[in-house]
């Protein structure tokens, strides 16, 4: 959250110096907060080979996660795929603090190359955010999956400045609780990017009807920086 309203200020064109100075303090203490892992994203990380998008529809439950900087604001979050006649989009689904029923689209962005087809990246756009903040492009790797019982899927962002970076991981899973021997499968391949899997969250999926329901998208919380710094 204050990553992004602090950065909104400090990109801003027409505010006072004064504020951009102390905006850009604010906002320095996000990028400490947010990267926390040292060294660049982890690279030639195998991914799910011969990944087919088609069999990816259908709702997932985020049964674990990991953020490498230690947030966790909602439970209950679920992903599933939405076609419109602009694209293929995503939904990530989520209660937030407990209170709040919301949820973020971001379109999928397709890679060409048949070999690549596991390489997504999500792309969302803040119709209202100053012009070089109007679209995020987000990695969202699929590292593993067997369609029918779990998913791993993995994002990374990197801070050339502080020369640190973010991991999230979603296991994902067909049904509200995911069985011992699919989460084996799906926290094989963490060690490909240095995740121990001791470190994963387990989500709760029961008490999901919160007090209030919004309808309409809001920003996402797995990705939270929104700009590359
Ligand atoms: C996204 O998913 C949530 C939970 O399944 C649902 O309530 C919401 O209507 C969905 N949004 C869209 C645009 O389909
Ligand atoms: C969901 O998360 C919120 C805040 O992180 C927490 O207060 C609440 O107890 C959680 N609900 C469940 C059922 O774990």
């Amino acid at each position: 959250m204050c990553t992004i309203r602090c950065c909104l200020y400090y990109c801003s064109p027409d505010h006072a110096a004064m504020l951009k100075i102390i905006s850009f303090l604010i906002c320095f203490n996000c990028v400490f907060a947010y990267f926390t892992l040292s060294g660049k994203c982890p690279d030639k990380v195998t991914l799910q080979e011969d990944f087919r998008l088609a069999d990816f529809y259908g709702k997932w439950y985020q049964s674990y996660h990991y953020s490498s900087d230690g947030q966790q604001q909602n439970n209950c979050s679920t992903l599933e795929l939405l076609t419109r006649p602009s694209g293929i989009y995503l939904n990530q689904s989520r209660v937030d603090r407990g209170l709040f029923h919301r949820f973020s689209i971001g379109k999928l962005d397709i890679n060409p190359r048949v070999e690549n087809a596991a390489r997504l990246d999500l792309i969302f756009a803040f119709k209202n955010a100053p012009r070089r903040l109007k679209t995020r492009r987000y990695p969202f790797h699929i590292l593993a999956t067997n369609y029918n019982y779990y998913a791993t899927v993995y994002t990374c962002e990197y801070s050339p400045l502080i020369d640190k970076h973010f991991i999230y991981v979603w296991i994902l899973s067909r049904n509200p609780i995911l069985n011992d021997v699919s989460k084996e499968l799906a926290i094989k391949p963490l060690n490909q990017i240095g995740v121990d899997s001791s470190k994963l969250v387990k989500d709760d999926q029961s008490k999901c009807v919160p007090k209030y329901y919004e309808d309409v998208p809001t920003e996402p919380m797995t990705f939270r920086f929104p700009v590359p710094i």
